[in-house]
């Protein structure tokens, strides 16, 4: 479910760290103030959190060091492998946003950074759906990816890729799921959040969902 961009993930794995630290000039952008914005999210997140799409645990890696129980799930065998090697202190598990393993222990943080549009409109709404009852009554969702204002914002980041000539990068923008920030609010809406956005840099977003009574 929602796991049809893991043989990318598996060979990207060797080279991601090179690339979030913005030495690949295409993507620069996208992950500009990486370390910042991950160090933001791990302070945001109540113990014991719930992390998916771990990647090489950047993330994780933060939250441990904050002394906060982590429970990661991220579906491609190269990434689960530099996230052991990385933070082995934390638990992670092979799985997705919709299929994971069910733990007994309660979950305060649903986070996630740059992953959750890998999932489709579908998706996203089973995911959401599925959090609400997961969390803790004081649980809140705390995702940082990109996101678009609405159509037009869309098509501007499209056409500012190309004129750089960051072609993989307009392509990815063309053809992943990334969210419309409105059609996401009322995904969460939908489900008893309240949800709150701000922008990070000009692609990421902080989106934070906390659950209603
Ligand atoms: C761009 S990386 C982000 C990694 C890390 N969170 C970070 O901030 O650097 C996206 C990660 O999401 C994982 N992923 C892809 N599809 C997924 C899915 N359906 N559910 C959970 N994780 C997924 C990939 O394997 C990859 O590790």
């Amino acid at each position: 479910m929602g796991v049809e961009f893991v043989d990318l993930f598996d060979k990207w794995a060797s080279s991601y760290d090179d690339t979030v630290s913005g030495n690949d000039p295409e993507y620069r952008e996208v992950f500009e103030g990486y370390e910042e914005m991950l160090e933001k999210l791990a302070e945001l997140s109540l113990s014991p959190v719930m992390e998916f799409g771990v990647g090489t645990a950047n993330l994780t890696r933060k939250i441990i060091n904050q002394n906060k129980v982590v429970f990661g799930i991220e579906p491609s065998k190269e990434m689960r492998r530099i996230a052991n090697v990385k933070c082995p202190e934390a638990a992670i598990y092979d799985g997705d946003f919709i299929n994971y393993p069910q733990l007994l222990t309660p979950i305060r943080s649903i986070i996630s950074s740059f992953a959750f549009h890998h999932l489709n409109t579908d998706e996203k709404k089973q995911a959401i759906k599925k959090y609400q009852q997961q969390l803790d009554p004081d649980g809140q969702v705390i995702f940082i990816d990109t996101l678009f204002k609405d159509e037009a914002h869309k098509q501007q980041l499209i056409k500012d890729a190309e004129k750089a000539g960051f072609l993989n990068l307009a392509q990815d923008l063309q053809e992943e799921y990334y969210a419309y920030l409105e059609e996401l609010r009322e995904m969460f809406l939908e489900h008893g959040f309240e949800v709150s956005f701000k922008q990070l840099n000009k692609y990421a977003w902080l989106i934070q969902a906390k659950k209603g009574e």
